[in-house]
């Protein structure tokens, strides 16, 4: 994935996984490089059943061992309902990288121009929550 203006191979990194029952049902991959810790990739399913919230809560423990202070991300400007979910985990809007998407496009062509609700998809948007 992309992130910054940089690639990065998810599975180079450590992963927290959600289980209901022993079945996976949700993922989190995370950079920690102290004194800040980047999430690289959250995804739950089914959705709105906490399960995201609880990759959050793990992974803020587990930045806090890795010694670091600074848990952030960048999202897309079409994912509002990530910044709902995120702004009420602890999270502020630390920057907006306009055009990064647009930037990261040009080297993954499959990134698509259209997002959620019909939004297209241009600028990345920087959260952090300080630990
Ligand atoms: C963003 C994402 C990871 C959130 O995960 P989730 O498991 O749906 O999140 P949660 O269930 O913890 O919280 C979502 C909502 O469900 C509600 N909820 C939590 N537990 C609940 C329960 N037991 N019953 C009903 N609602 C519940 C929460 O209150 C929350 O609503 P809020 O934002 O108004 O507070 C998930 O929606 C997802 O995978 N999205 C697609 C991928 C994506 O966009 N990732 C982020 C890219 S940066």
């Amino acid at each position: 994935m992309w992130s910054r203006g940089v690639a990065h191979r998810v599975s180079d990194w450590p992963a927290l996984v959600a289980e209901i029952g022993g079945a996976p049902c949700g993922l989190l991959a995370y950079r920690p490089a102290p004194p800040e810790c980047a999430i690289l990739v959250i995804d739950a399913e089914p959705r709105h059943q906490g399960i995201g919230s609880a990759l959050i809560a793990a992974v803020v423990e587990a930045a806090k061992t890795a010694g670091c202070a600074r848990l952030w991300l960048v999202t897309t400007n079409d994912n509002v309902d990530a910044l709902r979910f995120y702004q009420r985990r602890g999270f502020a809007l630390a920057a907006v990288h306009r055009g990064q998407i647009d930037e990261a496009r040009k080297h993954k062509p499959s990134i698509p121009r259209d997002g959620r609700y019909g939004i297209p998809i241009r600028d990345e948007i920087e959260l952090e929550r300080l630990l």
